[in-house]
């Protein structure tokens, strides 16, 4: 019988902080698709896999992390969860918020986040506050309302998320029977990066886990990481946080993210990089995803495969490498971008009456 995947929480169970009277929030995410690319592997010359997170309930790999962030505000007490958020995250809290009978409000952008995420975070009931300011000015108050006042911070600087976003990485390793070469990413706040340094860490040697017991390494190496921001949201890269963060790619519009020391960790210690790609770089990669891998993601999750492609134009990626990429949400989040040629002219379908040879004509069949 085939195994039914239930859920990042039971499936690492072994490897997170719960025990077995937790009672787990859960919508089944995680045991996401990792696809093999043709098209950038042939580019390239190596071997390309895509770790596609829109595949996750909320469609962004999010939903890894707050599973466990509900389930510990569940664990806690809790009666409402609060995070910032440029959308993911929020449709990610509303979700499992409902899940587990708790109130969920989210702080968001005011005008700067996609149609498709706002939908969901109304669609779950969430108190929704948009904010005369970005990302960052969300997060100040996101946290500041959680310590002075009865709600329960779910983003990324609680460690319940990384713990769980950890699991991205270990499914990597199960996949390919090992860790890849290079692994490849967008960093918009930085949790995703520490998260997956996180998980191959623990898997590349023996782990204590909170139960005391020790559990042996799975993997034999750790990758070597590589990090994009957008270059309008790329203070990491210019060393300094950026007060105006301008970006189509909303997701990572953030100018001082949270955990900016960690990704400086996974960077150093992984001996990789974190660099910034143009809106026009992440937008071809966008293009480049749908039209000839087959894989539809928002804006912001083409930044990783941006970074692949400039730093092959520039010389800089080896051959006959293992590449994961971690594509961050669906395209449905965000399908405007699609509508449109890379010129920014309108795409128009071709209309025609209801006859098969005018039918034919048009698909230059006769
Ligand atoms: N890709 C997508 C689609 C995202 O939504 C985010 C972050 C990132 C990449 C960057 O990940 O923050 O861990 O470095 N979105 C957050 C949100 C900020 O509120 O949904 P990160």
């Amino acid at each position: 019988m085939a195994h039914q995947w239930r859920g990042v929480i039971r499936e690492y169970a072994d490897r997170l902080p719960v025990t077995e009277n937790t009672r787990v929030i859960t919508l089944g995410e995680g045991g996401t698709p990792l696809v093999y690319a043709p098209a950038l592997s042939e580019k390239t010359g190596n071997e390309v896999y895509l770790k596609v997170e829109g595949m996750n309930p909320t469609g962004s790999f999010k939903d890894r992390g707050m599973t466990m962030a509900i389930t510990a505000a569940v664990e806690a007490g809790a009666k409402a969860v609060v995070c910032a958020s440029t959308g993911n995250t929020s449709a990610s809290a509303a979700a499992y918020a409902t899940q587990a009978g708790l109130k969920c409000a989210v702080l968001v952008p005011e005008g700067k986040i996609s149609m498709g995420k706002m939908s969901q975070a109304i669609a779950h009931g969430a108190d929704i506050i948009q904010i005369n300011g970005n990302f960052d000015n969300c997060l100040e108050v996101a946290r500041k309302l959680s310590e002075n006042y009865p709600v329960f911070l779910v983003n990324s600087v609680n460690p319940a998320r990384i713990e769980g976003q950890k699991t991205g990485a270990f499914e990597v390793v199960d996949f390919l029977g090992d860790a890849p070469d290079y692994h490849l990413l967008p960093v918009g706040n930085a949790g995703n990066i520490t998260a997956y340094w996180k998980g191959y860490q623990e898997y590349a040697s023996a782990y204590t886990n909170t139960a005391g017991v020790e559990l042996a390494a799975v993997a034999s190496k750790t990758p070597i990481m590589w990090g994009f921001q957008a270059e309008g949201a790329s203070p990491i890269v210019k060393g300094h946080p950026v007060t105006e963060p301008d970006t189509i790619a909303t997701a990572i519009r953030i100018g001082n993210p949270a955990s900016w020391q960690q990704a400086e960790a996974a960077r150093d210690e992984s001996g990789g990089l974190i660099d910034s790609v143009t809106d026009t770089e992440i937008l071809a990669a966008h293009r480049w995803l749908s039209s000839r891998e087959g894989v539809f993601v928002e804006p912001a999750s083409a930044a990783g495969v941006a970074g692949l492609l400039k730093h092959h134009a520039a010389g800089n990626v080896p051959t006959g490498k293992k590449i994961v990429i971690t594509v961050t949400g669906h395209g449905l989040k965000d399908p405007d971008w699609a509508l449109q040629k890379l010129d920014g002219s309108a795409v128009t379908p071709t209309k025609v009456d209801f006859d098969v040879l005018a039918v034919a004509k048009a698909l230059d069949l006769a």
